[in-house]
């Protein structure tokens, strides 16, 4: 497994070995936090490569197996003479244990649940923490007997050996999880190794990013021409305004509108980043084309299927038409001022906002290797078009992407707007997509929006969109009977769009958002709430 970045960082870091805890990015994010870079890493990286890139600590994540089971992962045991300060976590601490000397049994019984910690004598690790600690236990195994140069410095309960070092050589374990909020004192330890024990400094900035991405890509592309594909998502966004910062003019976007987005996208996007960033921007209205193909088809992944084959060929037969510009712009140039092509002509590179987690996926110890999730792979074009990719997030959380894309002036609304799937209003209208239900949803869509907004709920959630049913139903307006459609309101609170719940918006609020669907939606007689959470339900309705 290949860290997620090839150069030597600039800043202090902090590589976390990954056992395949369910806390491992909870511990990047709270490192990070403290303002210093750390990265997840297979728990299989050799010493020699921890060494080639030298970071100031490590931490062993827990991990569900026990040391003693058929195929437990198990750590290069190099990785304790490299003089660099080590941090076992449950699974970690027992890792170290076993392999230096010390004896681990596997008790049978898991201990789960909240704890106390005694502090048992002076260490850099509980620096500041007093005589005890509330913690949190997650594990199955038990250190019985030291490994030599050890001693114990906390015990809990159940273990005389819940926190123990090696102040000589900087080894340090915890049976607890000091990551977790049920561990309410958990950042001051990790604080302590941090800071203290590997002497961070605190050079993990969104500024100190943004001149290290820039020169990066600058390395990367020289003085070659990016293309990339900008969707109006905070990813690609983000991603745009770093490059177009880092190249300037060697940057071009494409932006597709598919047919299928939602009201004023094309809008928003063409006046964030045309007309305020200057960005170079290639408008492609494809709707017309993406809808004759989606003409009779209701199967869900099938529209997937068509959309994603649709935008390689409208988007590689708009890089064509980029290059014809050029050239002509280039033959123009030459007439003017008799000056001679340049040497290359093409787009080598495709720029493409993928995310840390999306790389920490592929870091699983089970989970298949370098899986990344298909939506964030722009449909296969590397592949397919030969590009070479220019990923500069790719070190970051989303949170760390807001932060850059504020920082590098893009708007509230583009930084903080909900996610969006990329076959956008297809998988939102159930049964076949044509103009006149992307109409009704568009308008139902735009009033959830703008009451959403307008409430000040629109930030507060993860998504909040209008859904549009193959279902119509007996109504009465005036004297009128009607039998018109019915539409959905799905809007769910959700971390990661993982798992989710739907929120509970005040009733006001859904009876003006209803109110306004039906009064002003020509087509339009009910609206329902969907009160499934996920699982079992899924977020999108195909
Ligand atoms: P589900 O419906 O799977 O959605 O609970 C989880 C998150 O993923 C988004 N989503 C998609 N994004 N292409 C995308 O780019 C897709 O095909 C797609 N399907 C779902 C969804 O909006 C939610 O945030």
């Amino acid at each position: 497994m290949k860290p997620a970045h090839s150069l030597k960082p600039v800043h202090s870091s902090i590589l976390i070995l990954d056992f395949g805890s369910q806390y491992t990015q909870v511990i990047a994010r709270r490192i990070r936090e403290l303002q210093v870079y750390s990265e997840v890493v297979r728990f299989d990286i050799s010493a020699a490569e921890i060494k080639a890139l030298h970071p100031n600590g490590l931490i062993l994540s827990g991990g569900p197996a026990s040391v003693y089971d058929k195929g437990a992962p198990q750590i290069d045991t190099e990785i304790f003479n490299l003089g660099i300060p080590v941090l076992g976590i449950c699974y970690g601490l027992m890792q170290m244990t076993h392999h230096l000397g010390g004896k681990v049994v596997f008790t049978g019984r898991r201990e789960y649940g909240a704890g106390t910690l005694q502090i048992l004598r002076d260490s850099p690790l509980f620096d500041g923490l007093g005589a005890q600690l509330d913690v949190w236990n997650s594990h199955g195994d038990e250190v019985t007997v030291l490994p030599e140069g050890f001693a114990a410095i906390g015990r809990t309960e159940s273990s005389n050996f819940a926190a123990i070092e090696d102040r000589r050589r900087n080894l340090y374990g915890l049976q607890f999880h000091p990551e977790v909020a049920h561990t309410p004192r958990g950042r001051e330890i990790l604080q302590n190794f941090v800071y203290h024990i590997c002497h961070c400094a605190m050079d993990w900035t969104m500024g100190s990013f943004i001149e290290e991405a820039c020169r990066r890509v600058r390395q990367q592309v020289g003085r070659e021409k990016v293309v990339l594909g900008l969707s109006g998502g905070v990813d690609s966004s983000v991603t745009a305004a770093l490059l177009h910062k880092a190249i300037g003019d060697q940057l071009t976007c494409i932006f597709v509108n598919n047919g299928l987005l939602r009201a004023r996208e094309e809008e928003v996007v063409q006046r964030v980043f045309g007309e305020n960033f200057h960005i170079r921007l290639k408008y492609v209205d494809a709707g017309e084309r993406f809808l004759k193909a989606l003409k009779g088809v209701v199967d869900p992944e099938q529209k997937r299927k068509i959309i994603g084959n649709q935008f390689i060929a409208v988007f590689q037969q708009a890089t064509e038409e980029l290059l014809d510009e050029d050239r002509r712009g280039k033959s123009r140039r030459r007439a003017a001022t008799g000056s001679s092509v340049g040497k290359r002509g093409g787009y080598r590179f495709l720029a493409q906002g993928t995310l840390y987690p999306d790389v920490i996926e592929s870091v699983s110890i089970r989970g298949p290797a370098a899986v990344i999730k298909s939506h964030h792979n722009v449909g296969g074009l590397p592949e397919k078009m030969h590009f070479e990719l220019v990923e500069p997030v790719r070190q970051l959380f989303k949170d760390e992407v807001r932060q850059v894309g504020l920082q590098l002036g893009l708007p509230k609304e583009i930084v903080y707007r909900q996610p969006f799937p990329g076959p956008g209003l297809a998988v939102r209208i159930l049964g076949e997509v044509t103009p006149e239900r992307l109409a009704i949803l568009r308008a139902a869509d735009s009033i959830v929006q703008s009451e959403m907004e307008a409430a000040g709920w629109y930030y507060r959630v993860w998504q909040s969109f209008a859904v549009l049913l193959p279902v119509q139903s007996v109504g009465v307006m005036g004297d009128q009977r009607t039998y018109e459609n019915t539409v959905v309101l799905r809007i769910v609170e959700s971390q990661d769009g993982m798992t989710a719940d739907w929120v509970r918006l005040p009733y006001d609020l859904l009876a003006r958002i209803s109110n306004r669907i039906i009064n002003e939606v020509k087509g339009v007689n009910r609206v329902c709430y969907d009160i499934s959470s996920k699982p079992p339900s899924t977020i999108e309705w195909e």
